[in-house]
């Protein structure tokens, strides 16, 4: 079977420079990411902050340069070195804060615009015609084109997010934390919006969330990330009613009063381990309740079990 994308053991490692007498220290933001994505489906990462989930989209989008491991786009290994055109013929991304993603100085059609003039096909005649239709498609008009990013209101501006990422008529699109800087009433707008626009285009969603019932609502499939790293994958569904993996386990019950028919148990202990310095074994070991052996010295590496994808020497 044919991904829209496809990772394979990615890595990415951001250097912070020392200063005078420390030496350079490495962040390790991701430990080897193997996932994949399949057309028309929401796939959800969850994981606590800081455990690689918008790096895993930066990556894969080609915004930042990935450290080793492999990028797939339509069944294609993506050279890191190249221009990734075809990546954004193919994804495109949302981000989290639409202000500051939004040049405040250009008029939201010049915004819109921008990706189609890097494509000679179009004409500026189809520019505005494909300006209007993605205005439209996110229920906005014309007239909202004219405006400034100021000019709009917090969702009429993710609505402009989301207008630009659809401008490409991309297969799939990275949504990272898309509405938690919105108000409750908003944030279901653009929910639905996101429903309405995959029942109609078969659009594919990264859907990135530290919102596990937002994420569990709205994914197919769901990945658990761990200190850059995932846990489990499964269906959505399989993974918040009956977690495998410990950590999963633990960040269901957490919030298992918010989800339905999710199980309740032993709260999440401690605070994950430092992405500079990461356990030799298991990525989990150091919070672990049931870490023994060889879990603090060899790591797991992500196998199939059942319909699932679980990285735990338990199971
Ligand atoms: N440009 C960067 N330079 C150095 N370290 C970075 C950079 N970007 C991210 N990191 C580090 O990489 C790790 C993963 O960060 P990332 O932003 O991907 O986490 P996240 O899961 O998206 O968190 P959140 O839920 O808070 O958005 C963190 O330790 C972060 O501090
Ligand atoms: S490998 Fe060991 S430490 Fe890691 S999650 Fe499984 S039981 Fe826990
Ligand atoms: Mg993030």
């Amino acid at each position: 079977m044919r991904y829209i994308w496809e990772t394979e053991n990615l890595v990415k490692e951001f250097t912070l420079s020392g200063g005078l007498f420390k030496p350079k220290q490495i962040v390790h933001a991701l430990q080897g990411v193997s996932l994949f994505q399949e057309e028309g489906e929401t796939l959800g990462i969850v994981g606590e902050s800081g455990c690689g989930k918008s790096t895993f989209g930066y990556t894969l989008m080609g915004l930042h340069q990935a450290t080793s491991g492999s990028i797939y786009i339509d069944g294609y290994k993506i050279d890191p070195y190249k221009k990734r055109k075809a990546v954004q013929n193919v994804m495109q991304m949302v981000f989290q804060n639409p202000y500051a993603s939004l040049n405040p100085r250009l008029k939201i059609h010049t915004i819109l615009e921008e990706p189609l003039e890097l494509d000679s096909q179009y004409t500026p005649r189809d520019r505005s015609i494909r300006v209007k239709e993605a205005l439209e498609q996110v229920g906005l008009t014309v007239a909202h084109g004219e405006r400034y990013a100021h000019e709009l209101s917090g969702g009429q501006r993710q609505r402009i997010g989301i207008a630009r990422a659809l401008i490409m008529q991309p297969k799939s699109i990275i949504l990272d934390e898309p509405i938690s800087a919105l108000d409750v009433s908003i944030q279901v707008q653009i929910m639905t919006l996101l429903e309405k626009l995959q029942a109609l285009y078969g659009i594919s969603y990264l859907f990135i969330s530290h919102d596990l019932p937002m994420v569990r609502y709205i994914s197919h499939r769901m990945a658990v990330m761990y200190l850059g790293a995932v846990m489990e994958v499964g269906s959505a569904r399989d993974v918040c009613e009956n977690p495998q993996h410990p950590y999963s386990k633990a960040l269901v019950n957490m919030i298992g009063q918010l989800l339905p028919r999710a199980p309740l148990g032993e709260p999440l202990r401690g605070e994950p381990s430092s992405p500079l310095h990461p356990p030799k074994g298991c990525l989990f070991s150091a919070r672990c309740p049931e870490a023994e052996g060889r879990c603090f010295d060899q790591r797991p590496p992500l196998k199939p079990w059942m319909d699932r994808y679980i990285a735990c020497w338990h199971i």
